[in-house]
């Protein structure tokens, strides 16, 4: 059995779940206007064409296709190889990999989106997984972290039903700030909203960030 978080342990869990969440979730942002207009807040601030990727792209590939829509060359990375695969058979028009979002140093990306790709891994992670992607945005790069908030970070019992434990790891707007502020970020804007009534009853952190210019 893989270490509870690793690498290996994120592919062990989501190719044994991706074909559930994606019965269960494949239709979400049509019921979350707020995040319908996060992302496209985020596709403004990135110019028309603009490299983006969308890290822990799931089987859905929802984000990826919203995302392409507004006009981004955007790829969906994600570690788990059943992920990627429905992924590309759900949104045949658009591009996904398999991917670590904790190795993209050097990519010179022009944005990059995490929509609840922070959770499967311990928090003592987070400040490796905004160094990577500070490594792979351009100066003046745009960030969109979503997340669950919360404290929690261990394995617990899958919370959709499979017969699983998975590792889950929330996060606060202020451990947000701060991880981001010290991996090279500017934090142009961080809000939180209660849960929809169709959600789990958790509410949703906010975080768009620029990269910043190294200093002279
Ligand atoms: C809760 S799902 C979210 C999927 C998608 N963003 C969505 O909202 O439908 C989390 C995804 O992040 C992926 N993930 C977790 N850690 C990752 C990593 N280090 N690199 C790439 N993908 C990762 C998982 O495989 C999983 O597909």
């Amino acid at each position: 059995m893989p270490e509870p978080g690793s690498a290996a342990d994120v592919v062990r869990t989501w190719d044994a779940r991706a074909d559930h969440y994606l019965r269960l979730f494949r239709d979400e942002l049509d019921g979350k206007p707020y995040d319908r207009e996060a992302l496209h807040a985020f596709a403004g601030r990135v110019a028309e064409g603009g490299r983006v990727y969308d890290a822990g792209c799931g089987p859905c590939g929802h984000v990826t296709e919203m995302l392409a829509a507004q006009g981004l060359d955007v790829l969906g990375i994600d570690l788990s190889p059943r992920c990627v695969t429905l992924a590309g058979q759900e949104k045949p028009g658009c591009r996904f990999a398999v991917m670590d979002q904790r190795d993209l140093a050097g990519k010179r990306l022009d944005g990059l989106v995490s929509y609840y790709s922070l959770h499967d891994q311990p928090k003592r992670h987070l400040a490796a997984t905004l160094a990577s992607w500070a490594a792979a945005l351009r100066p003046g790069g745009q960030l969109l972290i979503v997340v669950k908030e919360g404290t929690g970070d261990h394995v617990i019992d899958d919370p959709l039903g499979n017969d699983l434990r998975v590792y889950w790891a929330e996060f606060t707007e202020y451990e947000l700030r701060a991880a981001a502020g010290s991996a090279a970020f500017r934090v142009d804007d961080c809000t939180v909203r209660e849960a929809y009534e169709d959600e789990i009853p958790t509410r949703r952190v906010y975080l768009s960030a620029t990269r910043r210019r190294p200093r002279a």
